[in-house]
């Protein structure tokens, strides 16, 4: 398999949110509950900020928005709250959420040699994985349970190379978030970005979908 200038690709790691699954829109609808039960409303504009983020990380900005501040206790009980509600859409989730190409592309790198790893900030990726049906197609899975440096902090990229056992160089990361693709060179890995130059810039390659590389 070659979809990528520099030399030889031994490792492959996929964000999950917005990479592999289309879980954004269930994220926006609980982040924007969660404003309007404070007054305030939430645009999906707005949200595009909270891609990629960690979930304490998406409330201070949605706080921020809102012009709304409160104490680190009610910080808690408010995400505990957003998650909650995510989690009831989840259910809705199943196979058709996965974005064009990814279960073909997944193993199709496996087939070719390629191992696969997972690097997510989120502390969901069990319960989508395995929703999916696509949790057997990762050599090992890092997501926010197992980092303690949220992107662009480089943790969840290293520990997944490390889990593979493979140096930084020879691995590619997939992203569709700033903070993933700064996260990923600051990590010394090559980076292809899911979506557009404009909004993302500073990635090797851009594609559309994982479709594009089959
Ligand atoms: C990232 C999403 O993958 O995971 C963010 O892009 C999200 O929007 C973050 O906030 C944390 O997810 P979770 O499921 O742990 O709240
Ligand atoms: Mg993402």
């Amino acid at each position: 398999m070659k979809f990528l200038e520099g030399g030889p690709v031994r490792g492959a790691i996929f964000d999950l949110d917005g990479v592999l699954v289309d879980t954004a829109k269930y994220h926006y609808l609980a982040w924007r509950r969660l404003a309007r039960e404070l007054g305030f409303d939430f645009s999906e504009r707005e949200n595009e900020r909270l891609k990629g983020v960690s979930r304490m990380r998406s409330l201070e900005i949605l706080l921020e928005t809102g012009h709304y501040t409160m104490s680190d206790g009610d910080k808690a009980e408010a995400a505990a709250k957003k998650n909650a509600w995510y989690v009831e859409y989840l259910h809705a989730l199943d196979e058709s959420a996965l974005l064009p190409g990814s279960r073909e592309f997944l193993e199709r790198s496996r087939d070719g040699g390629i191992k696969t790893a997972l690097g997510s900030a989120s502390k969901n990726a069990p319960l989508i994985l395995e929703r999916l049906g696509i949790a057997g197609l990762f050599n090992a899975v890092i997501d926010g349970n197992a980092v303690s440096r949220a992107k662009p902090d480089p943790e969840v990229f290293l520990k997944g190379a490390e889990a593979l056992g493979l140096a930084p160089v020879v691995c590619v990361v997939f992203e569709d978030a700033l903070a993933g693709i700064e996260a990923a060179h600051a990590g010394g890995m090559r980076v292809i970005a899911v979506g557009k130059e404009e909004l993302l810039p500073g990635a090797d390659r851009y594609i559309a979908s994982l479709k594009d590389l089959l």
